[in-house]
């Protein structure tokens, strides 16, 4: 193993805390502090800090693992209570290995997240885990085909005590990416600088300005991805729901920390970054697919004044000719901010302004809805009589008496009870109930207000859950604080004796029930607390949205999460929180996005032009360029911001038209990476070092990323600027694709215009076909356009595509058993000119209609600029037969359509 030197140390004594005792009396070793290395230790853990082990190896046998006893002359928790005796155990899920440490006599926590554990995952490769023992007990894990390491325990530091766990591992790489949701500046994480992050669902809000402040953010994904020398990469998923951090150091190392749950980790063998992702997914849960309109453009405010002012909106939009195809509202529609509601005064006539935009615009409505609902209401009068189950407090006697006398209806009721937006107070239901009372009441109620408000989408909010009224007094809000317990016995879970890093960075005073729900508050009906579950609280509602949202339309569904975890994406998309009209946050937003894809959840977006402050018409206008390349496309502004949808702005409003109608041309290709994810696993858009693994250049690009492996964006990022330079690496041939709208081989150059009036540069990487279709004012009108093929013939001469399409809103049960059609395109340039071959997988034969519409506009070009040729067949539905005949007698000598 790496020496013990000043780049391996593991703090004994977190900045954040001082207070139980010295250093060495802690039996730590106390050291000058290295300046040349940011934040390293100046008192850290003895590297023979562990457990002794009853014997190394397993001898094969799949549940044996290996006893661990707690070394007595080795450091002791600093906060008691040392589990003495734990149980390493190692098994596979096909090429996945599971590790797992926990305590040997008792049953630890474990979060409630439905893993597919049980279907072996395959990889060309493999790891090996082995056990060793010097002076303490230690693991590594390796590739078995190289012997490349990927977690090796020798660093020391092992304590694992009721309340404070903490590992430590050299990592065999310093090229890692991924740990969510936090910001860090560049898309490659910094392990020169032992930074901590706090991992700890918050309803915190991103800031540019301080890019490396360890803040944790909404959601958490303990998740990354390392790529090894020889450009192999690796994958290592935490499996952990109490409050966690985690700390990078430049052995290359990591520290992980937890209050809660057990150590388990899942790795995985990759070898590509993108086998890596597909093998997360498939065990977290591969992605949903989104309607084929939840890919349209979108846009939203908060304080929008009423029905007038949103269709004043919509009309701006049309009039400018602007794709969109969703139109929001933010909680202004409800009635005093009560979910299931809407205000009969301002937003009059609001079901008959979404029957309009339904029918006379294809468009399609998203509302918000948040998690807590209010007391004075009949719908908590429903849930109440339903039994529904409500987050609550773990004795009667916490439940504040002013409250329950003020409102009846929770006399004698153990819920806590807050302030969210509304002026009356609110409970928070528990979507994690065993008893699924939460979830038909939930949906019963998606279902009714259907019936008033025909809307289409849910936008979840404020589910870390976010609470006004926890840990202050506000004004008005006095009488509904939720005093969290945090002296004598009760004190265990709001007051734990470490806090991690979320309560320190967000300064003194703050606790880990800052901003939410007290962590003593009950879920799972009454069997655990949000000590362990508070991270999993927008998942869950994820969930019972999603399933809601289904039973009230009949349609597929879409929920957006503002909090997520591992495994959200299998049930809904995620914006990247309350930005700032910044370029800085323009910038996060590229690397926000990339992220959640290696998360599985690649249906995300950033608020364009900036949802805090003002946005400039140059920055909302490079915003919507950029936006265009989101999967998931809106606008959103806060209250009190001026209106910044396109229409604002002549320039903007061309732009934005330009950058959607790009959009809405190649969504036919979008939607097939969306559909190949949620078939096999997966990601959808993807950085430079996914493509070029070995490539040092390409492992620190932060600026650009693929839709797939073949379109390249490389957007503006900087006020003033009007070209760009993005990195095209010469192992490969480029079309530019942004103002040639033919495509030619721009290979050669280095730098490419990007006036506001053109696109920002997007490549096409020869090798690769593009599936598309004529853009329309929305993807409704656009599904019934003629289809174009772009073929980027690649420097082999030959290039490759594929087109899935359904019927675009269908509920999706199983994506086994989905109607779909698939078509493969290959083409080959040979001595006749070249050949395209089309092969179609018929799952079942889709019945949409839009697909009987579909006619191949097949558009040719080669890597020496040339348009070869350019054939419409007629829009008709036409047998494979027909299409064959036409296909040879107007086009290439051989098209194969089998
Ligand atoms: C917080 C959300 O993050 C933001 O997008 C929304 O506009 C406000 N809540 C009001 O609902």
């Amino acid at each position: 193993a790496i020496g013990d030197d000043v780049k391996s140390r593991i703090d004994c004594e977190p900045g954040w805390d001082k207070d139980h005792g010295d250093c060495v009396a802690r039996g730590c070793i106390e050291a000058h502090a290295d300046t040349t290395i940011r934040n390293v230790p100046s008192c850290y853990y003895p590297k023979q800090t562990g457990y002794l082990a009853s014997n190394l190896s397993f001898n094969g046998a799949a549940d044996e693992g290996i006893r661990l006893t707690k070394d007595p002359d080795s450091v002791k928790s600093p906060y008691g209570d040392d589990i003495k005796e734990l149980f390493f155990k190692v098994d596979n899920i096909g090429a996945v290995s599971h590790v797992t440490i926990t305590a040997a006599n008792e049953q630890r926590w474990r979060p409630l997240v439905k893993l597919n554990e049980d279907a072996p995952i395959e990889a060309s490769e493999s790891l090996k885990v082995q056990s060793y023992f010097d002076g303490v007990w230690y693991f590594v894990i390796t590739r078995a085909s190289t012997g490349a390491v990927i977690l090796d325990s020798s660093i020391g530091g092992l304590l694992f005590a009721d309340q404070f766990i903490q590992f430590g591992a050299y990592l065999g790489t310093d090229v890692i990416y991924g740990f969510g949701e936090n910001l860090h500046g560049k898309l490659r994480r910094d392990l020169t600088n032992y930074m901590t992050y706090a991992m700890f669902a918050h309803s915190r809000h991103p800031d540019s300005t301080r890019p490396d402040n360890g803040h944790n953010l909404m959601g958490v994904h303990n998740f990354f991805i390392g790529i090894e020398p020889d450009g192999k990469a690796h994958g290592v998923f935490f499996f952990n729901s109490n409050p966690q951090e985690i700390v990078l150091g430049p052995a290359p190392s990591i520290v992980y920390r937890t209050i809660g749950g057990q150590l388990e980790w899942f790795i995985f063998p990759g070898p590509s970054v993108e086998d890596v992702i597909r093998q997360y997914t498939l065990l977290v849960g591969k992605p949903l697919l989104p309607p084929y309109w939840a890919l349209g453009y979108q846009l939203s405010r908060y304080g929008y004044k009423g029905t007038s002012d949103i269709a004043d909106t919509v009309n701006r939009m049309r009039a400018a000719g602007i794709p969109q195809d969703v139109q929001y509202s933010d909680i202004d529609y409800m009635d005093g901010g009560r979910d299931f509601t809407y205000d009969p005064n301002n937003f009059a006539g609001f079901p008959e302004l979404l029957d309009t935009l339904h029918s006379n615009f294809s468009m399609h409505a998203i509302l918000i809805f948040d998690p807590a609902i209010t007391i004075d209401h009949v719908v908590a009068e429903r849930a109440i009589s339903q039994d529904v189950s409500f987050l609550s407090w773990p004795r009667q006697d916490l439940a504040p008496t002013d409250v329950q006398q003020a409102y009846p209806i929770i006399k004698d009721k153990p819920y806590m009870v807050g302030r969210v937006w509304p002026a009356v107070p609110v409970i928070w239901p528990d979507f994690l109930d065993p008893l699924n009372k939460t979830q038909s009441w939930w949906t019963t109620e998606f279902v009714n207000f259907r019936k008033t408000l025909p809307f289409d989408g849910a936008w979840i909010d404020m589910n870390e859950p976010a609470a006004h009224s926890t840990g202050s007094r506000p004004g008005n809000a006095k009488a509904y604080e939720m005093r969290c317990p945090i002296t004598g016995d009760d004190a265990k879970w709001d007051a734990p004796p470490y806090e991690t890093s979320s309560v320190f960075l967000a300064g003194s005073g703050s606790r880990l029930y800052a901003d939410s729900v007290c962590m003593c508050g009950r879920t799972v009906r009454n069997s655990t607390n949000l000590y362990n579950t508070r991270d999993l609280y927008g998942l869950s509602e994820t969930i019972a949205t999603k399933a809601a949202m289904e039973a009230a339309t009949g349609k597929r569904a879409i929920v957006v999460s503002r909090s997520t975890y591992a495994s959200s994406g299998h049930h809904g998309g995620h914006w990247l929180g309350d930005n700032t009209s910044r370029w800085g946050d323009l910038y996060d937003a590229i690397i926000g996005v990339l992220e959640f894809n290696f998360f599985g959840v690649p249906y995300v977006g950033s608020d364009i032009c900036g949802f805090g402050s003002t946005a400039t018409e140059e920055l909302c206008l490079r915003w919507h360029q950029l936006g265009a390349f989101h999967s998931f496309s809106r606008n959103h502004n806060n209250k009190g911001s001026p209106n910044q949808d396109p229409a604002q702005w002549p320039t903007v409003a061309a732009a934005a038209r330009k950058a959607n109608l790009f959009r809405y041309r190649h969504l036919p290709f979008l939607y097939s990476l969306h559909f190949n994810a949620s078939l096999y696993g997966g990601s959808v858009i993807r950085p430079m070092v996914s493509e070029y693994p070995l490539d040092k250049y390409a492992q620190n690009v932060s600026t650009q990323f693929f839709w797939g492996r073949s379109l390249l964006v490389a957007p503006v990022i900087t006020e003033g600027a009007t070209t760009v330079s993005p990195y095209l690496p010469s192992r490969d041939v480029w079309y530019s694709l942004y103002d040639y709208y033919y495509g030619s081989d721009v290979s050669s150059l280095t730098t490419f215009a990007a006036p506001w009036t053109s696109l920002i540069p997007v490549f096409l990487r020869g090798g690769h076909i593009l599936p598309r279709q004529a853009p329309a004012l929305t993807t409704i009108l656009a599904r019934r356009n003629r289809f174009e093929l772009v073929i980027g013939v690649g420097l082999n001469d030959t290039a490759d595509g594929d087109l899935f399409w359904d019927a675009g809103d269908d509920i999706i049960t199983d994506m086994a058993t989905h109607e779909y059609h698939r078509l493969k395109y290959h083409w080959l340039t040979d001595a006749t000119g070249g050949r395209l071959v089309i092969s179609q997988t018929r799952k079942t034969l889709v019945r949409a209609k839009s697909l009987c519409l579909l006619s191949y506009y097949v558009l040719l070009i080669d890597y020496t600029h040339i348009l070869i040729r350019c054939v419409r067949l007629p829009p008709t539905h036409i047998s494979p037969a027909k299409f064959l005949e036409k296909a040879r007698s107007t086009f290439v000598s051989w098209i194969y359509f089998l």
